[in-house]
């Protein structure tokens, strides 16, 4: 386990950059609002002129005066991710990337592009953005997240290297309407297997890469499409007493992206600001390797 500092708060960032993707409500909101107070500027990513505009508004009339850039992109579509990426690249210089957009969508429903939405959204967008910002800025000091999830619930959802777009429904669950969750767990657990293989490959670039789980977290839009058992757990969360906010889901992400003293840190993944070890299925180099060179060869990457 990495050396960490006790309770960093967060340095004051003026002048740096942030990249943020899913800003437009929930967690990605409450990171990028956090992220200004800060004093950071940040390009906010999103969907639509629409919803990154309102969210826009909503972080400046919580936080004035903060330095927003709003990019639209479906990261659903790789010529969106990769047309991002390529603008990024030459127009930024970021200190701080943080993954986060995410879906929990119908295991049917896929892209005009033809794969399956999840798997694009939550996997493959962030392995073509990550790997292309990475290769621009060459070197450091920059902080890489991916945002993940809970490390104890995503033991029983190994991904399938042979399966990755999940077309065995069967093999998701028994519960058809428990499927979309299993997808989408998988793929959180790619994020991770992602996080370990571009850490490896960013030893010593001052570059580094984290996963960072937000906690279980209401009154976000991750569950708005479950039904059945999904609907009735997202229902237990919202109705608990002690539940928490987008606020407090930002907290960890953005700890791992700014506290003092984690510079050096790469290639970990953290709960609640302290370091946790994933599922054994994440953490083979093998595995890791595998998902990395099948991820390469779907979006046209060389590996
Ligand atoms: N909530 C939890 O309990 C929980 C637990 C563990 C992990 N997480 C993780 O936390 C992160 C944020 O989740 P959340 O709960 O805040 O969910 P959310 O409210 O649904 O936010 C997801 C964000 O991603 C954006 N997004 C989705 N698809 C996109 C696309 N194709 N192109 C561009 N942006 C897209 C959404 O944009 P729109 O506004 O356009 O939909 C939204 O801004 C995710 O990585 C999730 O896996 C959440």
């Amino acid at each position: 386990m990495a050396d960490m500092p006790e309770d960093g708060e967060p340095q004051i960032h003026e002048g740096k950059q942030a990249i943020v993707t899913g800003g437009t409500r929930g967690i990605g909101e409450a990171i990028v609002r956090r992220l200004a107070a800060q004093g950071m500027s940040v390009v906010m990513v999103g969907r639509s002129d629409t919803t990154l505009r309102q969210a826009a508004d909503r972080i400046r009339s919580a936080v004035p005066g903060a330095e927003l850039r709003l990019e639209r992109a479906d990261l659903s579509l790789l010529r969106d991710v990769r047309a991002l990426a390529d603008r990024l690249a030459v127009s930024t210089s970021p200190s701080v990337v943080i993954n986060n957009a995410a879906v929990s969508a119908d295991i049917r429903a896929r892209t005009e592009e033809g794969i399956q939405l999840t798997l694009a959204t939550n996997h493959l967008a962030p392995y073509v953005l990550m790997r292309t910002l990475a290769a621009s800025l060459k070197k450091g000091p920059a902080r890489f997240v991916v945002v993940g999830a809970n490390p104890t619930v995503l033991k029983t959802f190994p991904v399938d290297l042979d399966d990755l777009d999940a077309r065995d429904a069967r093999a998701l669950s028994r519960f058809p309407s428990l499927r979309p969750f299993a997808a989408y767990a998988r793929t959180k657990n790619m994020n991770t297997m992602f996080v370990y293989s571009l850490a490896r490959r960013l030893t010593d670039t001052g570059i580094t890469v984290n996963g960072a789980h937000p906690g279980i977290i209401a009154q976000t839009g991750l569950s708005r499409d479950a039904r059945g058992l999904e609907k009735a757990l997202a229902t237990m969360v919202a109705l608990n007493p002690f539940k928490k906010m987008p606020d407090q889901g930002a907290d960890n992400p953005v700890w791992v992206a700014t506290a003092p003293g984690l510079d050096c840190v790469n290639g970990r993944f953290f709960v609640d600001r302290k370091e946790a070890t994933t599922p054994d299925h994440t953490l083979s180099p093998d595995r890791c390797e595998a998902l990395w060179e099948r991820s390469a060869e779907l979006v046209g990457m060389e590996p």
